[in-house]
């Protein structure tokens, strides 16, 4: 089959933090599907610091040059739905967690090489080898929308920064995130450690591994807006993440020059790890005042826009407003698939 002139939407679910929450905006975007997961070959070489607790501007550096298996599930309208208003998706586990490969050494898994498997992962929808690695007829994207929660928001932030107007990603919508003082200042705080919060599952990983005590901080603190079913579902199904993400969290607070690509940040007013930390809960957290502190981000950005969802926590996917949420994300990637297209 010839190529198709078509955008992909690249899912990153980082459960780690985030819960397997981008998952579900498959069906609620595009169904009817036709779905088809399994493991994708992602080549990585990189720079990274050979000590990461240093932070990224460190000059001691190693390169990590390996080929991970990242599983992910690549979903596609059928019939009618191709043409009316169907997106493509494909959505993956970060390197680490979920069904993807986790590296034995915590230090391989870094800002830097997470988001040289997003780029990856985008380029290769672009040239056709992602559906024939997962089996499928060879299909090429013209572009590709990054969807991010969390810290696979701060991943693609960090994509945009270094790649500029090269970056493989045409636009990005990232939720959970924003450039706050208060997060960047307690986000270094100690984390559990993911070998002790959950010995049998996680006992064997090194010290850099981390997890979360509880979802509690991922909530809004008034407990009516969610069901205590997906609070405790969420809990089961958590994953880990590494410290590094944290000590390198400083290298996205700066602008993300030469990115053109229209860019939408979404946050809840009730964020726990934003809008209400120590430092900002001073800040309203609504649209007019996080466009202007957010826009200086994206100095290129052909359009910028952030965005508050009312009531909602951290995990916008996962409250009573999920549905919402969802039709908002519809209706975004309609808007950024026209721009990007014209
Ligand atoms: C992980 O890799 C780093 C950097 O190569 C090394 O210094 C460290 O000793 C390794 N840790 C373990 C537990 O093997
Ligand atoms: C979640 O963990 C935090 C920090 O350890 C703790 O303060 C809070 O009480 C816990 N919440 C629940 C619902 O267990
Ligand atoms: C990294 O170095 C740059 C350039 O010297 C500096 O502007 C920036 O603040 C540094 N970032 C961190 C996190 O230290
Ligand atoms: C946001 O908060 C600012 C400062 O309190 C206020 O001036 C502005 O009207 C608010 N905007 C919206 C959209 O609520
Ligand atoms: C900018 O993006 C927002 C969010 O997608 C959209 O509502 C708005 O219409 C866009 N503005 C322009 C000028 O395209």
């Amino acid at each position: 089959m010839a190529a198709w002139a078509l955008t992909c939407l690249l899912l990153l679910t980082g459960r780690a933090f985030a819960s397997a929450n981008a998952m579900s905006t498959i069906g609620s975007l595009h169904a009817p599907c036709l779905c088809t997961f399994g493991a994708v070959p992602v080549p990585v070489n990189v720079q990274i610091p050979s000590d990461p607790s240093e932070g990224l501007n460190t000059t001691n550096l190693r390169r990590l040059k390996k080929t991970f298996n990242i599983f992910g599930e690549f979903c596609q309208p059928s019939g009618q739905q191709l043409v009316i208003n169907g997106q493509t998706t494909f959505s993956y586990d970060e390197l680490g967690v979920g069904l993807s490969e986790r590296p034995l050494n915590s230090t391989d898994i870094q800002i830097p090489v997470a988001a040289s498997v997003a780029s990856s992962l985008a380029a290769q929808l672009k040239d056709g080898t992602l559906t024939s690695s997962l089996g499928l007829e060879k299909q090429l994207f013209k572009k590709v929308v990054g969807i991010a929660h969390s810290q696979g928001s701060v991943v693609f932030n960090f994509i945009a920064i270094t790649q500029g107007a090269s970056t493989t990603l045409d636009a990005m919508i990232l939720t959970g995130h924003i450039h706050d003082q208060g997060f960047l200042a307690t986000f270094d705080d100690p984390k559990p450690l993911a070998s002790q919060v959950d010995p049998a599952r996680w006992g064997n990983l090194d010290s850099g591994f981390i997890t979360t005590p509880n979802r509690s901080s991922f909530y809004s603190p008034d407990t009516s807006t969610f069901s205590p079913d997906v609070f405790m579902l969420d809990g089961l199904t958590k994953d880990v993440s590494t410290i590094w993400y944290t000590r390198e969290l400083p290298s996205v607070y700066v602008p993300a020059k030469g990115f053109t690509g229209p860019v939408v940040e979404l946050v809840g007013s009730m964020d726990q790890l934003h809008c209400l930390n120590a430092v900002d809960k001073n800040l309203p957290c609504n649209s007019t005042v996080l466009q202007q502190m957010e826009a200086p981000f994206w100095p290129d950005s052909r359009n910028f826009t952030a965005l508050v969802r009312e009531g909602s926590g951290h995990d916008v996917n996962l409250d009573f407003g999920a549905a919402e949420t969802f039709a908002l994300y519809s209706s975004l990637v309609e808007v950024m698939t026209r721009q990007i297209s014209e």
